[in-house]
């Protein structure tokens, strides 16, 4: 059961994160409101808080889930693929160290953004993606098997983190999109595909019974909610002009 998160206040810099996109960039204030709905989900479901405040020196740093893995045995700090988040790592370590005695970490050559790491049933899947390099997968393979853990890696073609475009809930079911529906790796489970449109939902996140998702998928929320999981929705649209989504703003553990 997942009972704490860690978040990150966002700073007045993530106008000039990094994006994919053309939406342009995000409204500081609007930026602020959402964040604060969504610390409230996460306390709605559950879950006790831990709050940091803004870290000005780096644009994406309210994206805390790419930072860390945070299993059940130990934390492991990730190295994040790209240059302007790699010492995001270094304000998020003490932070980690207060809640965990066994603490790993990635090394160069190694780079792995958290967000290309998915828990399913105990096992961990790794994308390769632009942010994340086998070097790095194969250090995560084997810090986890050290602590009895089991994962293997994924190859991407297209999406920027692999949980961009899937996401486990519960009881084997996982959202799927794009190149992830009947990806080899993942047929051994219930797929739930969304529609091309709402692939930006496949980003959700099944937190002690609820499925927290993005507002603005009405498709997917009725596919969702079809499956008998409880949604709730929340507002995040100025993280998703700068490639943010549901589970990329907390750590969870
Ligand atoms: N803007 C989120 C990222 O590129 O990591």
């Amino acid at each position: 059961m997942i009972t704490q998160a860690i978040v990150r206040k966002p700073c007045n810099a993530i106008i000039k994160a990094l994006t994919t996109s053309d939406m342009g960039p995000p409204n500081y204030q609007a930026a602020l409101s959402q964040h604060t709905a969504y610390i409230a989900a996460l306390r709605d479901c559950g879950l006790d808080v831990i709050e940091l405040p803004a870290d000005e020196s780096f644009p994406d740093s309210t994206f805390v889930e790419d930072v860390a893995l945070l299993t059940p045995q130990c934390a492991i700090l990730t190295r994040p693929g790209a240059p302007s988040r790699t010492e995001e790592v270094v304000t998020m370590a003490p932070v980690i160290q207060e809640y965990y005695e066994s603490i790993e970490i990635i090394d160069a050559p190694g780079m792995l953004d958290a967000g290309d790491i998915l828990l399913a049933e105990e096992h961990y899947y790794i994308g390769l993606s632009t942010r994340t390099n086998r070097s790095g997968a194969e250090q995560l393979i084997n810090i986890l098997a050290r602590y009895g853990m089991t994962a293997s890696i994924v190859c991407l073609d297209s999406v920027l983190h692999l949980k961009t475009g899937i996401g486990y809930l519960d009881n084997g079911d996982i959202l799927t999109s794009g190149e992830f529906i009947d990806k080899p790796e993942f047929t051994a489970f219930h797929q739930i595909p969304l529609p091309e449109d709402e692939a930006a939902a496949a980003n959700s996140l099944y937190i002690n019974g609820t499925v927290l998702m993005p507002d603005g998928y009405p498709k997917a929320q009725a596919i969702i909610e079809a499956k008998g999981y409880p949604v709730k929705t929340i507002d995040i649209s100025e993280f998703e002009k700068i490639d943010g989504g549901i589970s990329c703003l907390s750590l969870r553990f």
